[in-house]
């Protein structure tokens, strides 16, 4: 028996949230927020901190700086149920964003710090040895595991450990991952629609598609908003799953991340792929019923209920 069900290996930073801004930020002026908060951000922690919520033995690897910024996410980790012992701290600060709100926009401005500089030899060898799957988030945040994905992936494959990867956004929009390479080594691949064309430079999302088949390792959890998601194996089959739709969103933010606790929550029950990628969805919309993302995510009991009322699903975790 491992100790943990899944290994979460991301960014890890914090949010400054500023609400009521009188107007723009410009360059020699001073302006007032009326609001601010504080608090744990990066799309990782939030799969790490739903997965845990979901009953799933959750460990998470990355990097902090020695400060208060680090303390913070440490401690906001462990009070999601998130186990911080593989947690890194280096000599580079925390990385942080200042979300400047504006009703329904924002403007991101993001320190990566010490999420850019994490490698692959500051991962604790024990984590593979430890956990039965790793969830690789957020690659184009982090220029250093970047560049080790496949000494993570060929260790991750000598452990018999599985692999799913979210890459996310690339902020750079460079899109430099060898996808032919990387994905026979992954198992579940989890691109949503727009980040799958980017990765490819196809010019649609079918050419796209066609593009990664040869290459999956296993499948491809393909997401697509409030169409649902898309199931696809390696043999081409395909599995097209509307979503579970919330006709009173209060916000999407995590969405993603939210279906890809649901999925790999599932995975790692060793339940069939079509019922993870219907966990997935369901976890999806379940994340847009309360705000954030982790909201609605306070206990399996909550997720359950959620399921169940707004949604007439059962949650088979
Ligand atoms: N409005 C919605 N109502 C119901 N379910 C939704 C809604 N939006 C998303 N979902 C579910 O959540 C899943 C993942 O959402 P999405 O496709 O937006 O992922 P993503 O693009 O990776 O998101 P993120 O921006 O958080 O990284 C979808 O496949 C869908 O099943
Ligand atoms: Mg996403």
């Amino acid at each position: 028996m491992k100790r943990y069900d899944i290994a979460a290996i991301g960014e890890l930073n914090v949010d400054i949230i500023l609400n009521g801004i009188e107007s723009e930020p410009e360059i020699g002026k001073e302006k007032f927020a009326r609001e601010m908060t504080v608090t744990l951000g990066s799309s990782t922690a939030i799969f790490a901190a739903n997965a845990a919520a979901l009953g799933s033995k959750v460990c998470f690897v990355g990097m902090i700086g020695r400060d208060s910024f680090g303390a913070l996410v440490r401690s906001s980790l462990e009070a999601k149920g998130v186990d911080t012992r593989y947690l890194v701290e280096g000599d580079t600060p925390t990385g942080a964003t200042i979300c400047m709100s504006y009703g329904e926009d924002r403007a991101n401005l993001t320190y990566q710090g010490s999420m850019d500089v994490m490698t692959f030899d500051d991962i604790p060898q024990e984590v593979f040895a430890n956990t039965r799957h790793i969830h690789l988030s957020s690659l184009f945040m982090q220029s250093g595991l970047l560049r080790d994905v496949h000494r993570i992936l060929d260790t991750a494959a000598a452990n018999s450990v599985t692999v799913s990867l979210d890459t996310q956004w690339d902020p750079m929009e460079t899109w430099k991952l060898d996808y032919k390479t990387v994905l026979p080594k992954v198992t579940v691949f989890m691109p949503n629609e727009k980040e799958l064309q980017c990765l490819t430079g196809a010019p649609d999302l079918e050419s796209a598609i066609a593009a990664v088949l040869p290459y999956l390792g296993g499948a491809m959890m393909l997401k697509c908003g409030s169409d649902g998601s898309i199931l696809i194996r390696k043999d081409g089959s395909r599995v097209h799953l509307p979503a579970f739709l919330n006709k009173e969103v209060v916000d999407a933010i995590g969405a993603g991340d939210s279906c890809n606790s649901g999925f790999v929550s599932a995975f790692v029950k060793g339940l069939p792929l079509e019922e993870c990628q219907r966990t997935g969805n369901l976890t999806g919309a379940v994340n847009t019923t309360a705000a954030g993302g982790t909201g609605a995510f306070s206990s399996l009991e909550a997720v359950r209920k959620v399921c169940a009322e707004r949604f007439g699903q059962k949650l088979n975790l």
